[in-house]
């Protein structure tokens, strides 16, 4: 069983099959987007096989770009594709799949946009290309955001567009099952985290709110027993949806700081996503409380951030902020998601390269300004 969103209206739930979604789209050139190695080793490409019949021997593939794809491989992929005309991407696979299928939705149809790349590129402003998103990790919510990562010389920059945003987007538990508890825990974590950043972000409103809760209440309901429990059906349906929330929500509000600090740690250690953004969250129930009232609150007034902040909290049910670092970090550990880098003495001095390489735009939307010092302080709690 699987559902499928319509992701251009409000959280719309659609009654039909991918087999018949596909024969309404009509179109004539299909490209199939897919990771290296984890397409044919999951149930992803039975699935599609089953589910396109014919188009799918008759649709064109793709899959030469690396996770966290960089503007190259963008590059790339618009040379071997811009003559094949595409009408339509499926895009089937994990963040990164999803985030790069969004990209060509915009730069097949008008690859002027990114020729000056990152000198003076601009949002892309068209597409008439449709995307069906499938994500095959649970997950990132990238099916349902109009923004995607692209790294140049390992700095990050977030491509955002409303013609970025995938038609559709289809939900099926059963091919997400098959990935590594590894791959599965940075998933949830990455989906968790932008739950959570979500309602304290300076740009949640009651939509996002609502997107958020939902994410949160699906993801705190299995995540103690995620170790246990990840080949369960049931289980990352669940998941499966909460993280489609939180993207719903982040699509909306964006991400804050946890996700702002992630990008040059996954840059400089390789280290996945979601593991790199619940490195440094839990500390943020701590800082987005007990710093409000000394550094600048970006957003609202004191008292009604205080009172977000404890409403969170009262969703989560962790208790106070203390405590809710230390549920977070026990999270991660039963996850077996280590909270600390290891480093050489020839490594230390990373961390002026990592301060300077923060994503200062997502860290604009924490509620509470965050300084360089407190920066600093994050980095080296996570370098030993
Ligand atoms: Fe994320």
């Amino acid at each position: 069983m699987y559902k499928i969103f319509h992701n251009t209206k409000d959280d719309h739930e659609v009654e039909t099959d991918l087999s018949d979604l596909i024969v309404k789209f009509d179109a004539k050139k299909i490209l199939i987007l897919t990771g290296q190695n984890s397409f044919s080793e999951s149930k992803a490409e039975n699935f599609l096989i089953s589910e396109l019949k014919d188009k799918y021997t008759k649709s064109n593939f793709y899959s030469d770009f690396e996770n966290n794809p960089k503007i190259e491989d963008l590059n790339h992929a618009i040379q071997k594709l811009s003559s094949k005309e595409i009408e339509l991407i499926i895009a089937c696979g994990g963040g990164s799949v999803i985030d790069f299928a969004k990209l060509l939705k915009v730069y097949l149809y008008d690859a002027s946009s990114i020729l000056d790349f990152p000198g003076k590129y601009k949002n892309p402003s068209k597409s008439q290309i449709s995307m069906i998103a499938i994500p095959t990790t649970a997950g990132t919510g990238s099916e349902a955001t109009h923004f995607s990562v692209l790294y140049d010389n390992k700095k990050k920059y977030s491509i955002a567009s409303d013609h970025m945003l995938p038609d559709y987007s289809v939900l099926n538990s059963s091919i997400c099952l098959n990935a590594s508890l590894k791959i599965k825990s940075s998933c949830v974590i990455d989906a968790f985290s932008q739950a959570i950043e979500s309602f304290w972000s300076v740009g949640a409103n009651l939509e996002s709110i609502k997107f958020a809760k939902q994410a949160i209440y699906l993801i705190n309901k299995h995540i103690d027993n995620f170790h246990i429990n990840h080949k369960d059906e049931n289980v990352m349906s669940d998941i499966l949806l909460g993280a489609h929330y939180s993207g719903k929500a982040i699509n909306i509000s964006k991400t804050t700081a946890p996700h702002a600090l992630s990008y040059s740690i996954t840059s400089f250690f390789g280290i996945p996503h979601g593991h790199a953004v619940g490195m440094t969250l839990g500390e943020f129930f701590i800082i987005n409380e007990q710093l409000a009232s000394m550094n600048a609150v970006n957003c609202r007034d004191l008292s009604s951030h205080m009172l977000q902040m404890e409403a969170l909290r009262e969703l989560l049910g962790w208790g106070d902020c203390i405590s809710c670092n230390d549920k977070w970090k026990s999270i991660m550990k039963n996850l077996g998601l280590n909270m600390q880098v290891k480093l050489n003495d020839g490594q230390k001095k990373v961390i002026d390269r990592l301060v300077d390489s923060v994503n200062t735009e997502r860290l604009s939307n924490n509620p509470v300004s965050i300084t360089k010092e407190n920066i600093i302080k994050l980095y080296l709690n996570i370098i030993s």
